[in-house]
């Protein structure tokens, strides 16, 4: 059904409804790290009728409870004292079944690790990790486990991501040989909340780890994640050292270029397995508008994704085909997907389904294991100036 209130965009409206939701069990649900991200869950949360909030933790004094008011959510009872999450964890009387993990990248692993070993069920925000040997160690605690892991991709849950896969699948583009991904913004380093995004410390990685991962996403889903072998990778921080840099807050530059310990602009070629190529780029400052759109190229026909700062997970206009119909060249224009659906209350709605059911994570990590060892090589092998192999451990 076209959608006429969006006048000159090639458009189309699902409106098909999920199934009904059991509420004769809640997930009991607990919520570790209480920053930015956690406001998101929390109202996904919220709209889920078999889910209830019991507690959560910060490892900022007061910083839970501040959470718990500015949602609205501070007369219910749900607990806040506990000095981090071992602590909030380590409290049986909760009975925990699931927990969000809404940490900084560097605390990613370590609680998740802890939540997996207490038996609770784990929604980890992305990137799944900083390094590719904390995930092996995260992955070990999952199979360990047999609990769900799951990693926070909601753009997985767009209809028009979802049709970039179903399109990959259809076989239109015929065998896959080259992708280009990526995106960025012109002076977009996040500093909005602090500077937990760009101390080595709390984040670990810039915007190679925390939109790259996204974009590797995107495609890699599409095409079933095939494995990564080879990464020749650079990255760079002149804009986040720059003192003088026009996106930091006013009176801010001189504090924040000395904090920047990441980086602001990635850029690698992958050999993946089945003799793809994937060329990718990502910026969280740059003086250009986009670093170009995402191709993917086929025996077939190519798919042209008009760029995205790639966070949000839609597209950043209609997609084109373009193939040959009976020996002519043809492009076809793929209408965009207006579907009346909040992306994070799919990711919950979506992982809750799974631990209720103990049927798999939605966004597993057996793919996202994929996504994290590029991650990994391409710092590597920017560090060490060089392409290297990517070796993934048995786990
Ligand atoms: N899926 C998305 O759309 C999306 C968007 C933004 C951020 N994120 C991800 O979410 C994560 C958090 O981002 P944010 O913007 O909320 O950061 P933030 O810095 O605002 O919040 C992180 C919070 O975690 C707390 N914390 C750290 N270690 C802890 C521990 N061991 N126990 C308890 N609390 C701890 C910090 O004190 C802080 O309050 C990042 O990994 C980021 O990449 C995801």
């Amino acid at each position: 059904m076209a959608d006429k209130s969006m006048e000159g965009l090639n458009t189309f409206t699902d409106q098909s409804a999920g199934p009904a939701i059991d509420t004769s069990k809640k997930v009991r649900y607990g919520i570790i790290g209480c920053g930015w991200i956690a406001d998101a869950h929390v109202k996904a949360l919220l709209n889920q009728p078999d889910a209830e909030i019991v507690a959560c933790a910060d490892i900022v004094p007061g910083r839970a409870d501040e959470f718990l008011k500015r949602n609205g959510i501070a007369d219910k009872g749900i607990k806040t004292n506990y000095a981090s999450h071992k602590e909030m964890l380590d409290d049986e009387s909760l009975k925990l079944d699931a927990v969000s993990i809404c940490t900084y990248n560097c605390q990613h692993a370590e609680p998740a690790i802890y939540a997996l070993n207490k038996g609770v069920h784990v929604l980890l925000e992305k990137p799944f990790t900083v390094t590719l040997d904390e995930a092996v160690e995260v992955m070990k605690a999952e199979k360990a486990s047999g609990k769900v892991l799951s990693i926070g991709f909601q753009p997985r849950m767009d209809a028009n991501m979802q049709q970039i896969k179903k399109i990959c699948e259809s076989g239109v583009l015929g065998n896959i040989y080259y992708i280009q991904t990526g995106g960025g913004r012109r002076r977009g380093i996040p500093t909005p909340h602090g500077t937990s995004f760009i101390e080595k410390d709390t984040a670990g990685v810039g915007a190679l780890g925390d939109i790259g991962c996204y974009s590797l996403d995107m495609v890699l889903n599409a095409i079933g994640y095939p494995k990564p072998l080879t990464v020749s990778g650079y990255k760079s921080d002149f804009f986040g050292k720059d003192p003088n840099y026009s996106g930091y807050k006013k009176g801010k530059g001189e504090e924040y270029a000395k904090l920047f310990g990441v980086d602001d602009f990635a850029a690698a070629f992958i050999r993946l397995e089945g003799g793809i190529v994937l060329d990718f780029r990502i910026a969280w400052a740059m003086n250009l508008d986009t670093p170009g759109d995402t191709i993917i190229m086929g025996t077939k026909g190519s798919l042209r994704i008009p760029s995205t700062e790639c966070w949000n997970g839609t597209v950043g206009g209609a997609m084109k085909l373009y193939h040959e119909v009976a020996g002519l060249q043809t492009e076809t224009e793929i209408p965009i997907i207006h579907k009346d659906s909040k992306l994070f209350d799919l990711k919950l709605r979506t992982f809750l389904d799974a631990c209720k059911n103990g049927t798999p994570a939605p966004v597993p990590t057996s793919q996202i294991i994929y996504n994290q060892a590029i991650i990994d090589g391409i710092a590597k092998s920017a560090e060490a100036g060089r392409e290297v192999e990517i070796v993934i451990p048995e786990i």
